[in-house]
């Protein structure tokens, strides 16, 4: 048994998340901290909101609210998504949590110490006219890289280039729009990275099982020499982590939210009801974190901010803090022939999701097309396909099958007599095949392998069922018959512990049906097909998949084009 400790990206707070952020990050981590739990190891699985930043304070605002009142009320709506699709966080926590705040201010003090922070006097835009500095998304102005008019004050939407504030042409609030704008100076501290670009390079040249698509954006940055420059890390805000003696400073959000992994691990600990030791054996390799292993799960657009800024806050705190073992990074998930669009309401949102069809069937869709070695793109066609072929006509169709057969002809209770004979012998050696190598690339996160080997897992049982044809048997050879349902039946609760992992509510349902709480994995197929015996008792389950109609197609097609409401 081993101890893994997994963080899924944490969702920024200013509103629901759509399909394409859901595949890049929370569910590939809960698909991995399900199989983990699994395969009987100790997990420790940490989200959380993000909820410091401009963004944060221009929805508040934007819905008229206080940006505190704000975050709890979003957090509590993303919370209850989460449950809804069935991600299953130990901790879903907050980034403004009295744990980030103390745990940042922390670090930023140990950085201090190790002489990589200094206090420099910066030049910053001030508003006349709004009294005060406008960092970020306060301001936004013409790009000066590509000419773009409404590029804002971290970075050009355009031509993704990282901008600043005073790099802007003709300028303006995006409060009040004024254009009553002077350059300030301000004191702010500065993140001394440059020093480190020598450990950092070692450290990522050393993880040579890291994928290329992680790799090769870190080298990227670290090899253009942007990526480690010398950066700011405070804001003239409010809302966010104090800045100790800085009054009206707060730190950028990017340098406290990869600290809130920690700092929900600490929040998991107290509403456990337990003490500081219970989360430090996590993340101190000093006080038991030295045999964690510790997988990140991201979309690409963050993995310079997890391979480079924040290895400088763990690294440069010269603290035995645990680094990340591995980072398991996506592309991007594209929607019917163009983008997801927050702004524009283009494409499914998690919420509206789940109002349409049960979480499972997301699930399977975005786990089995996962954009791992390239951008992928959802199109209602290809949804309708999958959920009707793989979990209708596959698996559904094989449960329902079986176990209607065996009520009509033995009752619903498994059947005696009939010993397992060729067929089946071929059958239990293709599953153990199968099986390892399922566990295989669930355990080098190769989701898409992952999921077309339990899919191949379903159809062998299918074929089986349909050249055993128990029905036709029946009439000659009752015993013969009886062999093939048993096997049947148990090979029902073989999936659904090996499928949970992927669809976890159709798993407890189909387990459920078996009345058998035995979810342990079949490292023993020919074991495993035999957990069910003879005179055992089950039900028919409930139909666990229904068939997307072209109707319904169409109907949601129209429906998730355009605008949000
Ligand atoms: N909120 C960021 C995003 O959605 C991700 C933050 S991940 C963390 O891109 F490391 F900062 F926590
Ligand atoms: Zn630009």
């Amino acid at each position: 048994m081993a101890r893994i400790l997994i963080t899924s990206a944490l969702p920024y707070i200013n509103g629901i998340k759509h399909l394409g952020n859901l595949v890049g990050s929370q569910l590939p981590a809960d698909l991995y901290a399900r199989y983990c739990r699994g395969r009987g190891h100790e997990v420790m699985f940490i989200c959380a909101t993000d909820e410091h930043g401009t963004p944060a304070e221009l929805a508040a605002a934007k819905a008229g609210i206080p940006v505190a009142d704000y975050c709890a009320q979003l957090h509590k709506v993303q919370a209850d998504i989460a449950d809804g699709f069935r991600l299953s966080f130990d901790h879903f926590g907050r980034s403004s949590s009295p744990q980030n705040h103390e745990l940042t201010q922390h670090f930023a003090a140990r950085l201090a110490d190790n002489n990589l922070i200094e206090e420099v006097s910066d030049k910053q835009v001030y508003s006349k006219t709004d009294k005060r500095f406008l960092p970020d998304r306060y301001i936004e102005g013409t790009c000066p890289n590509c000419g773009y008019e409404q590029a804002r004050g971290d970075q050009c939407d355009e031509c993704t280039k990282p901008l600043s504030p005073v790099d802007l042409i003709e300028p303006y609030s995006t409060i009040s729009g004024s254009k009553d704008l002077e350059v300030r100076e301000t004191k702010h501290l500065f993140l001394r990275q440059s020093r480190m670009v020598d450990q950092l390079d070692e450290w990522i040249c050393s993880k040579s099982d890291w994928s290329i698509l992680t790799t090769s954006i870190a080298k990227k940055w670290l090899d253009d020499g942007d990526g480690l420059r010398d950066r700011g890390i405070t804001r003239d805000l409010d809302w966010g982590v104090p800045v100790p003696e800085m009054p009206g400073k707060v730190f950028y959000v990017w340098f406290d939210a990869p600290i809130e992994y920690i700092g929900a691990t600490a929040e998991w600990a107290q509403t456990q009801g337990l003490d500081d030791a219970a989360w430090q054996r996590w993340w101190r390799t000093d006080k038991g974190a030295d045999d964690v292993r510790y997988v990140q799960f991201m979309g690409k657009d963050n993995v310079p901010f997890h391979t480079l800024s924040f290895p400088v806050t763990i690294m440069g705190s010269n603290e035995p803090w645990k680094l990340v073992d591995y980072i398991k990074s996506f592309n991007y998930l594209n929607y019917d022939g163009g983008q997801f669009s927050t702004s524009r309401g283009r494409g499914v949102f998690m919420d509206q999701a789940l109002s349409i069809l049960p979480s499972d069937y997301w699930r399977w869709w975005l786990l089995s097309h996962a954009p791992e070695n390239s951008d992928s793109e959802f199109t209602w066609e290809n949804f309708q396909a999958s959920v009707n072929k793989d979990l209708a006509d596959v698996l559904g169709n094989f449960a329902s099958r079986v176990t209607k057969f065996c009520r009509a002809k033995f009752g619903e209770v498994v059947p005696e007599g009939g010993e397992y004979g060729a067929d089946e012998k071929a059958l239990i050696e293709t599953l153990t095949k199968r099986i390892k190598a399922y566990g295989e690339h669930m355990d080098a996160m190769e989701i898409r392998k992952s999921a077309a080997e339990l899919r191949a897992i379903w159809v062998a049982g299918n074929e089986y069922l349909q050249t055993a044809a128990p029905w036709s048997k029946f009439k000659t050879d009752p015993a013969a018959a009886a062999a093939i349902i048993r096997l049947s039946l148990n090979l029902i609760r073989l999936y659904a512990v090996l499928s949970a992992p992927f669809i976890p509510d159709a798993a407890k349902a189909l387990q459920d049906a078996m009345k058998c709480a035995d979810t342990s994995w079949p490292d023993d197929v020919q074991a495993a097909l035999n957990t069910l015996p003879a005179g055992h008792e089950f039900t028919v389950p409930e139909v666990t998949f229904a068939k997307i109609s072209d109707a319904q197609r169409e109907e949601w097609q129209q429906q998730f084009s355009g605008k949000r409401d």
